[in-house]
């Protein structure tokens, strides 16, 4: 079965732009990528779209379908309200380039700015040991597939281009909790404090678990129960802790 939507969809760039309505058909088990598509090869073939794979596995094709960030590759659009127009903007909080395009730049900065994992000394890899707890919570964070949605949904960025600079955003602060989670990381060794740089780096102090980044993220990480309540803790118990401070204060008279 097929029938007809109305897609309005972003026209523009960096200096501007408008919603463009388009109407087009729909064919049963179709997602909203499909549809963008065949606007694309019928009607607006220079509309600009970032995609790849198709199989929510890429992470290019985010965008915002009626206004909540998703993958247009995994809405189906039998999900969404019938008989509706389909609106469909870029990510908000990222620069536009071209239509629903953006440049998702601000996030490759962020990750240059994240020490890789530290191994440990005198253990080759594949002598490596963890419990499977430590294993699984790794892999969890390791699902991420980059789409950046989480990033688009924090409120602390989003229309606040001033926080960017002291805000990795919630996808970089998961990756510090997964390295500071890490049994065999061994940042500590070579005096970096994970939990420091999180906080005075790294604009932890800027999230207040609203779990909106959770509620858009398409592999259900919980990244803000398992992540950065977990690494907000650990900040905190770093800081209350009496031979932290104990040394911090010998620091203090030493300086
Ligand atoms: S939980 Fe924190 S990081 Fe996630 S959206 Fe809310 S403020 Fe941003
Ligand atoms: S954590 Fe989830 S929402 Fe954020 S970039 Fe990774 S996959 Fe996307
Ligand atoms: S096209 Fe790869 S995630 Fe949508």
């Amino acid at each position: 079965m097929s029938y007809e939507a109305t897609f309005r969809v972003w026209r523009g760039d960096a200096d501007g732009g408008e919603l463009t309505d388009f109407q087009v058909e729909v064919n049963d088990g179709e997602v909203v990528l499909d549809v963008v598509h065949r606007i694309q090869a019928t009607q607006a073939p220079d509309l600009a779209v970032r995609w790849n794979c198709k199989a929510g596995k890429c992470g290019s094709c985010s965008a915002e379908i009626n206004g909540r960030p998703r993958l247009m590759c995994m809405t189906r659009m039998s999900t969404l309200p019938a008989g509706e127009t389909v609106t469909i903007t870029p990510m908000r909080t990222f620069p536009v380039l071209r239509d629903l395009v953006t440049n998702v730049g601000f996030n490759y900065q962020k990750a240059r700015e994240i020490p890789a994992f530290i191994p440990p000394q005198g253990v080759k890899p594949g002598e490596y040991r963890m419990q499977q707890e430590d294993v699984n919570r790794s892999q969890e964070f390791r699902k991420c597939i980059e789409c950046f949605l989480c990033q688009d949904t924090c409120h602390v960025v989003r229309d606040h281009e001033e926080n960017k600079p002291a805000f990795a955003g919630p996808r970089f602060l998961m990756r510090i909790a997964e390295l500071d989670m890490h049994p065999l990381d061994a940042a500590a060794d070579s005096g970096l404090d994970r939990k420091k740089t999180a906080q005075e780096e790294h604009g932890l102090g800027y999230c207040n678990i609203t779990k909106c980044c959770t509620e858009v993220c398409p592999e259900g990480i919980k990244i803000t129960d398992n992540a950065l309540i977990p690494l907000k803790e650990r900040a905190v118990d770093r800081k209350y802790d009496p031979l932290v401070w104990l040394g911090n204060k010998i620091g203090l008279r030493r300086g």
